[in-house]
């Protein structure tokens, strides 16, 4: 709590400064780039800023701020939770529409752009399919073709509204799994084997002519030792040149960008020497969940600053990486926040003392993560920052 009043009066002082500030009178007319929102200097670049949204949040009339910020902020929205599976198909059969329709047409309402997540995960499975498989009463050809009924009515259903699919989520392990060499992890893989992946970009393109297809992953920011043994993004290069060479309809790679303050991570040289390298596949390339966790410490709980401030700032600068190594790369073209606020942030659930990961704090304050990415969508530009290169959907 002591934590929250903290943060907030900061932003205060720091608010009460700016209005005092008066511009220059050469700016003449020019609107002051600061006041303008973030997808509005983003389509600067022609690069779509979005956010993943909580349904139950944006439907709180308790709450209009989120709403209100959802669409004004924002030109790409994400669902959170509800295309995947388990919310979708949550009896065998029985598809509940609803809540991903719902935000289908407040996209449309507020001129937004759809990324669709997700066809095929391994987590957020129905009851009724794991324990299907589970029990034996689902066979393994009968799970093929499950599968491929889900991704067939999914994307019909949606067609023509989605401009990116996550066709695969997280379908490669990482160094700390078990056994440690990088492998097809998960669900699918164990009961299909790895062709499954090259399989849904299949289906799904068969169903939708238009969307572009994504393969999505975290922990791919930056290419490490270059053995696909023990790296992660060299694995997952190797796997999307594979899918090419065979002609799967694979148009884009989304790095999700779940990073924590605690860790090495990387600077904008690297993640931008990623984005190439995918992108001189042919692909597309986005950011899809951008957090950046800290540690919760108790001596921040009862705030301070000596441990909050330097979280903030660490928290900012990875913001900043990936914002920047995406506008360097004309193929990257859209940067999503996994939940713009800590108000909401799946973090703290997730992993336990953890927090701070969204650009606003609960109060809908903007950090200094916010702050910076706005400064990097304003102070770039050619000739190393050009419009994007749009995608053609690969047949
Ligand atoms: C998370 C949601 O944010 C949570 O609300 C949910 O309980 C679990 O899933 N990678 C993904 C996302 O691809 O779908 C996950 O979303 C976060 C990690």
């Amino acid at each position: 709590m002591l934590l929250r009043r903290w943060i907030a009066t900061g932003v205060a002082a720091v608010a009460t400064l700016g209005a005092l500030n008066t511009l220059p009178a050469t700016a003449g007319h020019q609107p002051n780039p600061a006041d303008q929102s973030l997808r509005t200097l983003g389509m600067r670049h022609d690069l779509f800023i979005g956010t993943a949204v909580d349904m139950a949040a944006l439907n709180d009339p308790a709450d209009p701020q989120y709403r209100q910020l959802t669409a004004s902020q924002f030109s790409t929205v994400t669902a959170e939770n509800v295309m995947k599976w388990e919310s979708l198909e949550p009896t065998r059969g029985v598809y509940n529409w609803g809540p991903a329709d719902e935000l289908i047409a407040f996209a449309k309402q507020n001129n937004q752009r759809v990324r669709g997540h997700v066809l095929v995960w391994h987590n957020q499975l129905p009851g009724w399919l794991t324990s299907g498989v589970a029990d034996g009463s689902i066979s393994t050809a009968e799970l093929r073709d499950i599968l491929k009924n889900h991704i067939t009515n999914v994307v019909k259903h949606f067609k023509g509204k989605i401009w990116q699919w996550d066709v695969v989520n997280e379908a490669v392990s990482d160094p700390w799994d078990t056994p440690s060499t990088l492998h097809y992890k998960g669900f699918w893989a164990q009961h299909l084997g790895p062709d499954y992946v090259a399989d849904a970009f299949r289906w799904a393109r068969a169903a939708d002519p238009k969307a572009l297809l994504f393969y999505n992953d975290y922990n791919i920011e930056a290419f490490g030792s270059g053995d696909p043994a023990n790296d992660k993004t060299q694995f997952v290069y190797d796997m999307a040149k594979q899918l090419l060479a065979a002609g799967v309809p694979i148009d884009g790679v989304g790095s999700q960008g779940h990073l924590g303050t605690q860790y090495g991570n990387f600077d904008t040289l690297q993640v931008a020497a990623a984005l190439k390298k995918f992108a001189d596949l042919g692909l597309a390339t986005a950011f899809t969940e951008v957090d950046v966790r800290s540690q919760i410490t108790e001596a921040m709980e009862n705030g301070d600053s000596n441990e909050i401030n330097p979280r903030l700032q660490a928290s900012a600068a990875n913001y900043s990486v990936l914002l920047q190594a995406c506008l360097a790369d004309r193929h990257c073209l859209s940067f999503t926040v996994w939940g713009f606020t800590d108000k909401y942030s799946w973090v703290p659930n997730w992993f336990g003392s953890e927090g701070l990961a969204n650009i606003y704090d609960e109060n809908y304050q903007p950090k200094r993560a916010y702050n910076l990415m706005k400064g990097d969508l304003i102070y770039s530009g050619a000739p190393y920052v050009l419009p994007r290169i749009p995608q053609r959907p690969r047949r």
